[in-house]
């Protein structure tokens, strides 16, 4: 990544690698769900490492959970220095976004269920309903002591 990206301290923004993680979520997303998808929500963001100015960035993605238009997409974040290709690639940050899918009128869409095929793939689809069943309980609880039905 380039120095227009970087924050006062000479590091990469973090909001450049949000973006980043945002548009490679989105692509596995449409491809998942075979058309447009919005973000609805970044669950969680987690930055590990600095990024640093002439990083080589790659991001990695996969459908973590799907709902009824809705799915749990999470993206890891690894980085290598531009002049070091020996070097092993770094864990910098990991983010879980959920996508709905949507019509042509922007109303949510059905998305394919989701048949996990391996044990990583069914790790990641109970730590997805975890996830989501906090948003949920965390939500209702918001709700309740605003007195919202
Ligand atoms: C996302 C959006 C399409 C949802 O529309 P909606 O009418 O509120 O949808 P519903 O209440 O019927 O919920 C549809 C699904 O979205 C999920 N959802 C909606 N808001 C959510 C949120 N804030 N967090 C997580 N999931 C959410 C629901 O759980 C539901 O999932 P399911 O179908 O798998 O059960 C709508 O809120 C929207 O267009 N938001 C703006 C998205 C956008 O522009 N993103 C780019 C940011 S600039």
């Amino acid at each position: 990544m380039s120095a227009r990206e970087a924050n006062l301290l000479g590091n990469i923004h973090g909001g450049e690698i949000v973006k980043l993680a945002d548009q490679t979520a989105g692509a596995v997303a449409q491809r998942h769900s075979g058309g447009p998808a919005v973000t609805a929500a970044l669950d969680e963001m987690a930055f590990l490492a600095p990024v640093h100015v002439g990083d080589i960035v790659r991001t990695f993605s996969q459908v973590n959970w799907a709902g009824t238009s809705s799915m749990e997409v999470g993206v890891r974040v690894e980085t290598q220095p531009w002049n070091d290709p020996s070097s092993a690639a770094l864990h910098v940050a990991s983010a879980y976004f959920v996508f709905v899918a949507i019509d042509a009128e922007g109303r949510p869409r059905l998305v394919p269920p989701l048949a996990p095929e391996d044990d990583t793939e069914r790790r990641r689809l109970r730590e997805a309903e975890i996830r989501r069943a906090h948003r949920l309980a965390r939500k209702q609880e918001i709700d309740a002591a605003r007195g919202r039905p």
